[in-house]
């Protein structure tokens, strides 16, 4: 099932992605090895998928790297990771990544964290943000055509917000997988509206000319209610600047 999954995956995601946000994909095969001798010998069928290797390392990795022990989050060394502005950029444009694929080519990767999103470096010494690791991922072709995302059907429909994607914030917040990740000033138990995270969601992708504008569902959406005042002050301050950008 998972090489199923990462081979359709892969199969499904057009060459202008690969080698970009993702790595090359060269093709999939099963073979037969052979193992054992005489009365002993077998036949088993082995799965391979050949990608580009990319010369970097995990988020994860990273993180790893800035533990000064297991016990976690007070022995991580953050001066022991690169700049908070960088990892915002790499966060940020690994959600734009992994949107992108589920938006244009139809596959959800499934399994958004820091142990799937790897950082090489361009020739240009900026940062190539590559995700990897597609055996949860669903590829909408071979669903049901009617779920299939609308950036497969009109190329010309532009993805959702990220800010709409990851409203409130919770994915960025103290206790998500990013925990290692993100600002260590976003690191507060009492920051249950994420007030953070918000603030970042909103500044990096409010009125940005590549995403849709934001819902009349996500404005109405009840639920913003009950998740404090930073919540609602967003939701406010964004529905204020929509007709503006969008006057433009
Ligand atoms: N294309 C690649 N280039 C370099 N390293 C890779 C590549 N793909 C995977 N890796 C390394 O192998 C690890 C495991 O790969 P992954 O696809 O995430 O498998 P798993 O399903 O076991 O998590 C990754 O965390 C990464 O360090
Ligand atoms: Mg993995």
């Amino acid at each position: 099932m998972d090489y199923g999954r990462e081979a359709a995956a892969y199969q499904a995601i057009p060459l202008r992605f690969q080698g970009d946000i993702v790595p090359r994909y060269f093709g999939s095969w099963t073979f037969s090895l052979q193992s054992g001798r005489g009365a002993s010998a077998r036949k088993r069928p082995v799965r391979m998928i050949l990608l580009e290797l990319i010369h970097g390392e995990t988020i994860l990795d990273k993180i790893a790297r800035a533990m000064r022990s297991a016990k976690w989050p007070d022995s991580l060394d953050f001066s022991a990771l690169p700049p908070e502005k960088e990892r915002l950029e790499i966060l940020g444009r690994a959600v734009e990544a992994e949107l992108a694929l589920s938006w244009y080519a139809g596959v959800v990767h499934n399994d958004f964290a820091p142990r799937n999103i790897m950082v090489a470096r361009n020739a240009d010494d900026r940062p190539r943000v590559v995700l990897i690791d597609f055996n949860l991922a669903r590829v909408a072709r071979y669903m049901n055509p009617a779920r299939q995302p609308p950036g497969t059907r009109d190329p010309t429909a532009l993805p959702i917000s990220p800010i709409e994607r990851h409203w409130p914030g919770y994915d960025f917040t103290s206790r998500c997988e990013f925990a290692g990740w993100i600002p260590m000033s976003w690191h507060d138990n009492n920051d249950v509206s994420n007030a953070r995270a918000l603030e970042w969601l909103v500044a990096r992708w409010k009125g940005s000319p590549k995403y849709q504008p934001l819902s009349d569902e996500f404005f109405e959406d009840e639920t913003n209610e009950v998740l404090g005042e930073n919540v609602q002050r967003y939701v406010a301050l964004l529905k204020a600047e929509q007709a503006q950008y969008h006057k433009k």
